[in-house]
C-alpha cells in the first residue's frame, strides 16, 4: 500500500480506501455482519486505513455494520463518514439540515460506529445556499472542541459546478473534499484541483469506477435489477453512453493485460491533487483487487 498526507489534517492515509454505500442495502444486497467483518480484516491485510460511510447508506446501517467490524481495532481506521440526509425506505430520503438535526445525526452516527470520535465528518451533497449557514458550523465546531469529531470536510453533489465550495473550504475549517473523479468524470480537474492544491485540501475521489462501469465487465446495452441503484437512478440511454466509451477507453488506453478495474484506479491517482479513492466494495476479491491497484501506479 501506499499512503498519503489527507491535506491539512495531517493524517497518513492509505491511497486506496473502502467505500461502504453498498453496506447500506441499495445495491442490491444485504449485507451479512461476517461479510463486512471479512471485508475490514482484508482491507487491513492489504494495508487500507481509510473507511468512508455515510449516515444514510440505510438508516446508520452501514455505519452500524462497520462498528461493529472495527470495535477491536477502531484506533487503527481512518474514520470519515456524512451527515444531512436521512434514509427512507425506497430509495427515498429526506434532508435533515438544521443545527438541531445535525447534533442528532452525529450522536446516532457516533453509536451506531461504536466510536467516541470520527475523524472526518463531511457536509453530505449540501446546496450552495445551505452549506455555509452559521448555525450548522457552530454545532460542528463545537463538536470539534468537544473532541466527538477531529476533522470536517466537504462531500460535494455530483452534478453541478463545486468551484464556489470548494474554494471556500478551509475558511469554513473544511480540510478535506470529497467528489465525483473518474475517467469518465474529468469536471474536477477544471473545478476543483488546483484550488484544492492552493488551498491544501484533501481530496477523496468518490465513484472512482464510475459506479463499477469502469471495471469493463459490463457492455452497452447491459441492464440492472431496480432494486438497486444502478437499475434505479441511472437512465438506460445514458449508461449505454458510458459503455460505450468504457469500451474506446479499454480499446485506446488500457494496456493488454491490465485489470481495468485497477487501471481506472490508478488513473484516478495520477492527479497529483488526489489523496486517495474510495471505491465501493461488495466483497474481499474487489478489496484485494482494488488494493493491488498501487502497484499500476507509476
Ligand atoms: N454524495 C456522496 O457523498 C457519495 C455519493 C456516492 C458515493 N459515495 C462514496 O463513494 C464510494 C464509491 O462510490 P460508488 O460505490 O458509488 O461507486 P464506485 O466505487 O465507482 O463503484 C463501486 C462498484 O464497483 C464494483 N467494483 C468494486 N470493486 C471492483 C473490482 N475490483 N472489480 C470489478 N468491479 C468492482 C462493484 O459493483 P458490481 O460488482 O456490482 O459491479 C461496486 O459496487 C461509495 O461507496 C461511498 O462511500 C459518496
Amino acid at each position: 500500500m501506499i499512503y498519503r498526507t489527507l491535506g491539512k489534517t495531517g493524517a497518513k492515509v492509505s491511497v486506496v480506501g473502502v467505500g461502504t454505500w453498498q453496506f447500506g442495502g441499495e445495491w442490491g444486497i444485504d449485507f451479512e455482519q461476517k461479510t463486512v467483518d471479512d471485508i475490514f480484516r482484508t482491507a487491513k491485510e492489504c494495508g487500507i486505513n481509510l473507511i468512508d460511510t455515510a449516515e444514510c447508506y440505510g438508516d446508520h446501517l452501514s455505519e452500524s455494520l462497520i462498528g461493529n467490524a472495527i470495535a477491536g481495532d477502531r484506533d487503527d481506521w481512518f474514520l470519515a463518514t456524512k451527515f444531512g440526509h436521512h434514509f427512507c425506505e425506497n430509495f427515498e430520503r429526506t434532508e435533515p439540515r438544521t443545527a438541531a438535526d445535525i447534533v442528532k445525526q452525529l450522536e446516532d452516527s457516533l453509536r451506531a460506529l461504536k466510536t467516541d470520535v470520527i475523524d472526518l465528518y463531511q457536509y453530505h451533497s449540501w446546496g450552495d445556499d445551505e452549506v455555509f449557514a452559521d448555525d450548522v458550523q457552530a454545532v460542528l465546531l463545537k463538536a470539534k472542541d468537544q473532541g466527538k469529531v477531529r476533522f470536517l470536510g466537504n462531500s460535494v453533489r455530483s452534478k453541478g459546478d463545486a468551484t464556489n465550495q470548494v474554494s471556500r473550504c478551509s475558511e469554513h475549517s473544511m480540510d478535506a473534499l470529497q467528489i465525483v473523479y473518474n475517467r469518465l468524470r474529468r469536471e474536477p480537474e477544471e473545478t476543483a484541483f488546483e484550488i484544492c492544491q492552493q488551498q491544501n485540501i484533501g481530496v477523496l475521489a468518490r465513484v472512482p469506477l464510475a459506479s463499477g462501469y469502469l471495471s469493463g465487465k459490463y457492455k452497452p446495452g447491459h441492464r440492472f435489477d431496480g432494486n438497486e441503484v444502478r437499475g434505479k437512478w441511472h437512465d438506460n440511454e445514458q449508461r449505454d453512453a458510458w459503455l460505450a466509451e468504457v469500451e474506446l477507453i479499454r480499446k485506446d488506453e488500457v494496456p493488454d493485460g491490465f485489470n481495468m478495474a485497477q487501471w481506472a484506479i490508478a488513473w484516478c491517482l495520477r492527479h497529483p491533487a488526489v489523496t486517495c479513492v474510495i471505491p465501493g466494495v461488495k466483497n474481499t476479491d474487489q478489496v484485494r483487487s482494488n488494493a493491488a491497484a498501487v502497484e499500476l501506479m507509476n
